[in-house]
């Protein structure tokens, strides 16, 4: 259920008030009176950072924030504290609260509603019990003279687009197949106003897109290509910014199936990259933002079907190029080069793709990174970096040196999909590359798109990365 955000009313009664200082003389801008500025003080001398003051039936929560000179971990914490103050709320039962800033962050009542409203999602929608299971906070308050409501609804807003987002990974495959997930596209489109387009395989197939095509064929679900489109009158952009998402709503490897141990356990993640660029278009449309974005997703499920392709096919792309596929779980690199290819008929100002591609990236960055490639390095990368920062959804840039493309030529074909035993990340990212003739950056989200156990408002399971990642670059166009 979403959380509402609001500002707060005179009739407003809020259960719980949160007051957030960085220092203790800030204590005195606090309204309490001096019997109860001890208290508070007192509890603060003791090492605590927290205190508890009940009056008139409103518990008075004031809490001692840690500041940060580094920026990005500054705002962080704020996030976490209120994923933290999450818990606290959904534990006494209270359905609405109330924040007060007065920390040194302008927006950071913003920051600690974030990291509150997305520590309280939930996926319930396969529970008997859903109802009982219930997170009970339904609204965030603000005070009157805090913020304006523009940047309030903004929030909310993302937040909605993360929600959804983290539903489309949680939804298994028995659910989500790739016409499945075309449908909830267009119900996003439907609901934040995007134009949507799901071609069927038909027209995948007149189109050329081999790729797609060739993952698809150990499937017994059809394919989809689903374009996205939001346009508005008066674009800052003169041609559009390409987002494309790697849509496999399930990876089991295919004939080179998935051998360890639990490695297929979380492969419905594997369209994390396509719920993160669903998931932006929903905020930026919801926001009416003035940038043109299309946002493409090739989509299937991987599976060693009786007709699936095997290690040693040889794949003709739609340009021309051939692949030799020396392993179909290398296949997130197939699919997306089709989408990366129809990019071109946009002639874009920049493409992005976000995708689960490789676990080398996983084991390179860990948990909390994206690794990031840009061919010609430096040139929109800063900026979608800094966005990075902001949102504290962080980049790590890997080069996409020509040696690298050397480790993916073939024998027998043009190129292969298999780099050697090294820099898995980057011999995938030159892949992409191959596919591309527009500034381009690629973001490898397997490390953060799936969460193995909750960490703050990184809730376990799906998390719907990249979404305020792609939101914040797109607003700073
Ligand atoms: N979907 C996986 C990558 C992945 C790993 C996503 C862990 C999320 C968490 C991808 O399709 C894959 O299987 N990659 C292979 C590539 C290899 C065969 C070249 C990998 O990384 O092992
Ligand atoms: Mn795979
Ligand atoms: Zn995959």
């Amino acid at each position: 259920m979403k959380i509402a955000l609001k500002v707060a009313q005179k009739n407003s009664s809020p259960e719980a008030i949160f007051y957030l200082i960085e220092k203790k003389s800030q204590l005195s801008k606090l309204p309490f009176d001096s019997k109860q500025k001890k208290q508070i003080k007192n509890s603060f001398e003791k090492n605590s950072s927290f205190c508890c003051i009940q009056s008139e039936g409103v518990s008075n929560i004031v809490l001692l924030l840690d500041t940060d000179k580094n920026a990005a971990y500054h705002r962080e914490n704020y996030r976490q504290a209120g994923a933290r103050c999450c818990g606290m709320c959904n534990d006494a039962s209270w359905e609405s609260v109330q924040i007060a800033n007065s920390g040194s962050l302008s927006d950071g009542h913003l920051l600690f509603a974030e990291g509150m409203a997305l520590a309280s999602y939930q996926f319930l929608k396969y529970k008997k019990d859903a109802k009982k299971d219930q997170n009970s906070l339904k609204s965030i308050l603000f005070d009157k003279d805090s913020t304006d409501k523009k940047s309030i609804s903004s929030l909310a807003n993302v937040l909605e687009a993360v929600y959804q987002a983290r539903d489309l990974v949680n939804e298994p495959l028995s659910y989500l197949t790739a016409p499945q997930m075309a449908k909830e596209f267009q119900r996003m489109g439907k609901e934040a106003g995007f134009k949507v387009t799901v071609w069927n395989k038909k027209r995948i197939e007149k189109e050329n897109f081999q790729g797609l095509l060739a993952v698809n064929k150990g499937s017994v679900d059809p394919p989809t290509f689903t374009i996205m489109e939001y346009k508005p009158a008066k674009a800052v952009n003169k041609s559009p910014i390409v987002l494309v998402g790697k849509g496999i709503v399930y990876d089991t490897g295919g004939l080179s199936l998935k051998s360890t141990a639990n490695s297929m356990d979380h492969m419905k993640c594997d369209m994390g990259g396509a719920a993160a660029v669903a998931g932006a278009m929903f905020a930026i449309a919801k926001n009416k933002l003035k940038v043109h974005v299309v946002a493409l997703v090739p989509a299937t499920d991987n599976r060693p079907g009786l007709n699936a392709y095997v290690p040693g096919d040889i794949v003709r792309m739609r340009d021309g190029l051939s692949v030799e596929v020396l392993n179909t779980d290398a296949e997130g690199r197939m699919v997306l080069a089709d989408g990366l290819s129809w990019a071109k008929n946009y002639k874009p100002e920049l493409v992005i793709d976000l995708a689960t591609l490789t676990g080398a990236a996983l084991r390179t960055v860990g948990p909390t990174g994206i690794a990031a490639m840009e061919k010609d390095s430096g040139k929109h990368l800063d900026q979608l970096r800094t966005s990075g920062e902001n949102v504290y959804e962080r980049l790590f840039e890997m080069p996409l040196w020509r040696e690298y493309g050397e480790m993916i030529k073939s024998e027998i074909a043009d190129i292969r999909n298999l780099g050697g035993p090294f820099a898995g990340a980057q011999t995938a990212g030159k892949f992409l590359e191959h596919f591309t003739d527009f500034p381009w950056i690629h973001l490898d989200i397997a490390p953060v798109a799936w969460s193995y156990h909750s960490e703050g408002y990184r809730l376990k399971n799906g998390t719907g990365a990249g979404v305020r990642l792609l939101f914040d670059f797109l607003s700073n166009r």
